[in-house]
């Protein structure tokens, strides 16, 4: 486990990564599109965020010799964000097929764009292990500070949020609330408008995948 210094963001700015955002952000890719592309960016997202997960040195015997090798010395967990967040757990689960979900339903109040929790499925004891949140959208970041609330009173102190895009307004209340944390993210855009949404972003990320609710 690694433990983050209080709080660090990390933009992943590839030129495969930005080809992959370009589809999520054109507003004509459809739904079937839409999904496709985030399940490829999101594996590279979630490779990158798993860069500083700690591994046990071990030697492996090759037919021709040993050579030193690397395994993950315990199990991380991935937490994606509902609904949107679903859209990249398989991408996650590609990179490490055995880690460890668990699930946090929220969804945002269309008026006050406030978080509404209507579920938190998640296993009781998070302190030995690093935790990877998946959310595509950090917008005025309420879902993600209740998430990582969620997470922290289960002992969690190692935790990731894996994101697509952002606002400047999420990253500064994530800084400003009590949590370490390390965001590993696509794309840092302007700003907020008076709807919460974030400018120019991708749209809700929760509709483009699975149709408006
Ligand atoms: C979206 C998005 C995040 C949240 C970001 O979810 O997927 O979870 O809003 O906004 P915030 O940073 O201001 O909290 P939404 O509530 O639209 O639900 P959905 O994923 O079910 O569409």
């Amino acid at each position: 486990m690694t433990t983050a210094s209080t709080f660090d963001v990390r933009v992943v700015d590839h030129p495969v990564t930005r080809t992959w955002l370009t589809i999520l952000r054109d507003e004509r890719t459809d739904n079937s599109a839409f999904r496709s592309a985030l399940s490829r960016l999101s594996s590279m997202l979630v490779y990158e965020a798993l860069r500083d997960v700690r591994v046990d040195e071990i030697d492996v015997r090759t037919p021709v010799g040993v050579a030193p090798g690397a395994r993950l010395t315990a199990q991380p967990v991935f937490v994606p964000v509902l609904r949107a967040g679903l859209g990249m757990l398989d991408a996650a689960l590609d990179v490490v097929p055995d880690a460890r979900i668990g699930f946090v339903g929220v969804a945002r109040d269309e008026e006050t764009a406030l978080p509404f929790e209507y579920l938190a499925s998640l296993p009781e004891d998070l302190s030995q292990q690093s935790v990877y949140v998946l959310d595509p959208m950090l917008a005025t970041g309420g879902s993600l500070i209740h998430t990582l609330d969620l997470l922290a009173a289960r002992g969690a102190r190692d935790m990731t949020a894996v994101c697509v895009v952002g606002a400047p307004e999420g990253l500064a209340a994530l800084e400003a609330s009590d949590h370490r944390l390390r965001v590993v993210i696509g794309a840092v855009d302007d700003g907020l408008d008076d709807a919460s949404f974030i400018v120019p972003g991708l749209g809700d990320a929760g509709d483009r995948q699975f149709g408006p609710r």
